[in-house]
């Protein structure tokens, strides 16, 4: 018998035996070689569309201006300690306040984005005198004591107990943006000492798009009651959705945006807090020093990421592009009844499918088959999958991407529902 396992199967078996094993991290898919542009590479040679990437390949993998950026600093200034201020985290500072539509504005930079998430939560602590927050119920913001305690309100008892003093609203996108603003209103009201900030995705990372009004009413109840609005764009901002901020599309200016993810170029973790210049109250408190807070390297990627994403002017482009999808998948769907529609804004998008017909051929099956026609993405909720591909990706790579899910999706459909069966894809 053949015991031999390929490199990429010797990796992953290697990964397995020493990571703690954890829900959406293991088991591994496959043992990488390279990332390039959309397209990731494992050791056994076969390739794929990237179109999850985590949501930080706006710029495209292994992007060579920026690999080249990042060679250069490493020559120039490698680490910068606390209380040193340093060229490319200053320059960044500049760059991200300059692009803040409401007057002056400031930052702090962490390593991840849940850390920063926590950031803004102390900003508006301080700056309002309360500590309560409100957040949406099946959110997510990271895996901090604080933030993973934005995203539930009972989290896995296992787990412990997170931060007092969250209130946590039903979602526009399960409930309805008028139960949402119910809750909201009576929050804001009736929670002892008041509520110092509301966090929410201003479009949620599965890609449901708010109803046009719903956050112009939040910021007008967040107004009245003196509670802080703070959008988490670490998945839709830089450009991800046609707007360099995605909450530019839906009329609402936050008191606080953080930002993360592809702010590193997809190369290097940095995330930020970014807001009005008047949260600046409290420079005799620790917010959030960092012992990477301003080094030259991540801050040198998302100085360099920032500056490529608004000179090639890339939310220009996801806006296009996004036409480009919708186009293609409603052919598609024509002739393939797994296909329903798409949903999102820009490159943030999900390709919806029949629900039932995805239950039937179970997650698993279709992440397999998917990734068996080269395509690498993940499930957003029960009904779609992710459509998210660098912001650089071109029209012959959206084409081979939509191609490739529409096979897999046949041959699922085949497989798995006789009666749905020889359907051609195109
Ligand atoms: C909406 C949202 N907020 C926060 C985070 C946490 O970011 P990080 O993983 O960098 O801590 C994520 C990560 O997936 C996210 O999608």
């Amino acid at each position: 018998m053949d015991t031999e396992i390929s490199p990429s199967a010797a990796l992953v078996a290697r990964d397995a035996k020493v990571f703690f094993h954890q829900d959406g991290s293991s088991p591994c898919l496959a043992g990488l070689r390279a990332v390039s542009g959309s397209w990731i590479e494992d050791l056994d040679g076969r390739r794929y569309l990237d179109l999850h990437g985590n949501t930080t390949h706006h710029i495209g993998h292994a992007n060579p201006e920026l690999i080249a950026a990042l060679k250069a600093q490493l020559d120039e200034l490698t680490f910068s300690p606390r209380r040193y201020a340093n060229e490319p985290a200053t320059a960044l500072a500049e760059l991200l306040t300059g692009q803040w539509p409401a007057g002056p504005a400031k930052v702090l930079f962490t390593t991840g984005g849940s850390d920063a998430i926590e950031v803004a939560m102390k900003l508006a602590r301080v700056a309002t005198g309360r500590s309560a927050t409100i957040s949406l119920e099946g959110s997510y913001h990271g895996h901090g004591f604080g933030a993973f305690g934005l995203s539930r309100a009972i989290p896995d008892a296992r787990l412990g107990s997170f931060l007092p003093d969250r209130v946590h609203v039903r979602s526009y996108w399960k409930h309805g943006a008028d139960a949402m603003l119910q809750d909201i209103e009576r929050a804001l009201v009736t929670t002892p000492g008041g509520v110092a900030a509301l966090i929410a995705e201003p479009i949620r990372s599965n890609c449901h798009v708010p109803p046009a009004g719903l956050w112009p009413e939040v910021r007008r109840l967040c107004d009245a009651a003196g509670t802080a609005l703070i959008f988490d764009e670490i998945p839709s901002g830089l450009g991800k959705t046609g707007k360099f901020f995605a909450f530019e599309h839906f009329g609402a200016q936050p008191d606080m945006v953080v930002l993360g993810k592809a702010l590193g170029g997809g190369h290097l973790p940095i995330a930020a807090v970014l807001a009005g210049a008047r949260f600046d109250v409290a420079p005799e408190l620790a917010l959030g020093h960092y012992t990477h807070e301003k080094n030259p390297l991540t801050t040198r990627a998302a100085l360099t990421t920032v500056s490529i994403i608004l000179r090639d002017e890339l939310p220009a482009r996801a806006a296009r592009l996004e036409q480009l999808v919708r186009a293609r998948v409603a052919g598609l769907a024509a002739s393939n009844p797994w296909l329903r529609s798409v949903r999102g804004k820009g490159l943030l998008l999900a390709l919806e499918l029949d629900r039932a017909a995805l239950q039937h051929a179970g997650e698993a099956n279709l992440l397999a088959s998917l990734l068996a026609s080269g395509i690498s993405t993940t499930t957003k909720g029960d009904d779609a999958i992710g459509f998210s591909p660098p912001l650089t990706i071109t029209e012959a790579e959206i084409d081979v991407a939509l191609t490739g899910i529409g096979r897999a999706v046949a041959e699922l459909a085949r497989e798995s529902l006789p009666s749905a069966a020889g359907q051609p894809v195109t």
